[in-house]
């Protein structure tokens, strides 16, 4: 059989890193997949610059309209990130009659329903298990693996720069700005490093999975994101005390009120596997009522991890296209018509453990003004410890680990102690998570 003929949209790190996968493992693949596969054109910015890989036997272009547009190419790669020109040249690629395959999160959370609704016009598959934790497979479990389920909830470390900064914060007491700029130089922080530092990336890839955990459009505008550039070096050492673990998570999760979509940092019990994923690597816990908690753990960034979720990708795409072209799995998991529009919570409305850390004044009465405030507000302490003042100082850190309460409550006492004379600085608050 002839081999199946690729266009390459971007030949960055993933780019390249798909090239060598393809050469390295050709074999392998072609005995997967059932045909050869042949990158036959790719696209640059700049086609002459000396590169990672051996583009020789592809015609290059630096206009990426031609690749999408070549009427040999059957499947597209999509590996050049943002929002647009990706935007249109997967949508021209889909009404053009071709499959794609694309690792871009940030154009499948914002953009992937119109996406998906032209793929299916068109009878096309878009597969994108690259955008999301990198090398894990996590797309393909949720989607296949874990389709007898009725899914309750996911919980992720699924960027590996923001995941990299906290860990070398902990164990090396670092500084965050030189972290990042070594996750930046490592590549594998995005090209604008505050969508890994707010939550952004987080957001788009917790949008991806949310949506095929639970059958509900993308809905990336209503996940409430937090990043971690508040936390300080005291916080982590603070949390270690009390037996726990900073994380910057993003969770999803199943209510009888609706679905809770949220990324922040998240106090996890140090017990737990996943309070043990260090530095760049990813992990993402799934909770599902037939099996139970699963934990796919590995590269969430870096050339060839990437590029392995990748060929994963062009692989089912080539064996779509050589046996079984009406027995398609369904792109966001669920048939389009039965994707149902479950309300998403606002996170008032959301209920977690909290870990508070105040600055209070060393004197009689602060405390138990603090303690009536969360009283009143229903708020229920599991812990609270208070810290020697630092030298010079007249005012104290206390930390307070509470019990479950509405966000609503928690914001509203926030308020009230932030106003109480004792209190010499923003409160820091971060959401505890059992993982149970
Ligand atoms: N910037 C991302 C990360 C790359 O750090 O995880 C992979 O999506």
């Amino acid at each position: 059989m002839k081999p199946v003929k690729v266009g390459l949209l971007g030949l960055g790190t993933v780019g390249c890193g798909t090239i060598n996968v393809l050469v390295r493992n050709a074999e392998e693949i072609s005995r997967r997949a059932g045909r050869d596969i042949q990158i036959i054109t790719a696209s640059a910015r700049d086609i002459i610059r000396a590169r990672q890989c051996d583009t020789g036997a592809m015609k290059l272009s630096a206009d990426p309209f031609e690749v999408v547009n070549d009427p040999n190419v059957e499947i597209v790669l999509e590996l050049i990130g943002g929002y647009e020109p990706a935007r249109e040249l997967v949508l021209q690629a889909i009404a053009n009659g071709k499959h794609v395959i694309t690792a871009n999160k940030a154009l499948i959370a914002l953009h992937g329903n119109e996406i998906f609704k032209h793929a299916q016009q068109n009878g096309v598959m878009v597969a994108f298990e690259a955008a999301v934790a990198g090398g894990i497979p996590i797309i393909k479990a949720i989607r296949e693996g874990l389709a007898g389920n009725t899914l309750q909830w996911l919980a992720g470390i699924i960027n590996g720069t923001g995941n990299f900064i906290l860990t070398e914060m902990r164990d090396k007491g670092r500084d965050f700005d030189e972290v990042l700029a070594e996750a930046q130089s490592l590549g594998y922080a995005e090209a604008d490093p505050t969508f890994d530092v707010e939550g952004v990336d987080a957001a788009h890839k917790l949008t991806i999975m949310a949506s095929i955990a639970f059958g509900i459009p993308l809905q990336f505008d209503k996940v409430y994101t937090e990043g971690i550039t508040h936390i300080t070096q005291d916080d982590i050492v603070y949390a270690d005390e009390l037996g726990y673990r900073i994380k910057h998570l993003g969770i999803a999760r199943r209510t009888s009120l609706g679905i809770e979509l949220r990324v922040h940092p998240t106090l996890i019990p140090r017990r737990r596997l996943i309070a043990n994923v260090n530095g760049v690597m990813n992990a993402v816990l799934v909770k599902g009522d037939a099996v139970g908690p699963t934990l796919y753990y590995g590269a969430g960034a870096g050339a060839d991890p990437t590029a392995s979720a990748v060929v994963a990708d062009l692989v089912d795409v080539v064996r779509v296209l050589t046996s079984d072209p009406e027995n398609r799995v369904p792109h966001l998991a669920f048939q389009a018509n039965a994707i149902t529009d479950l309300p998403i919570l606002p996170m008032e409305a959301v209920k977690t453990a909290y870990y508070l850390r105040l600055r209070a004044e060393d004197r009689p009465g602060v405390l138990a003004d603090i303690t009536r405030i969360l009283g009143d507000s229903g708020i229920s302490i599991e812990a609270i410890i208070q810290k020697e003042p630092a030298d010079g100082a007249t005012d104290v850190p206390i930390i307070f680990l509470t019990h479950k309460i509405f966000e609503k409550n928690m914001n509203e006492a926030i308020e009230q102690i932030e106003q109480l004379p004792g209190i010499t600085a923003k409160v820091t608050r971060i959401r505890v998570e059992t993982l149970k």
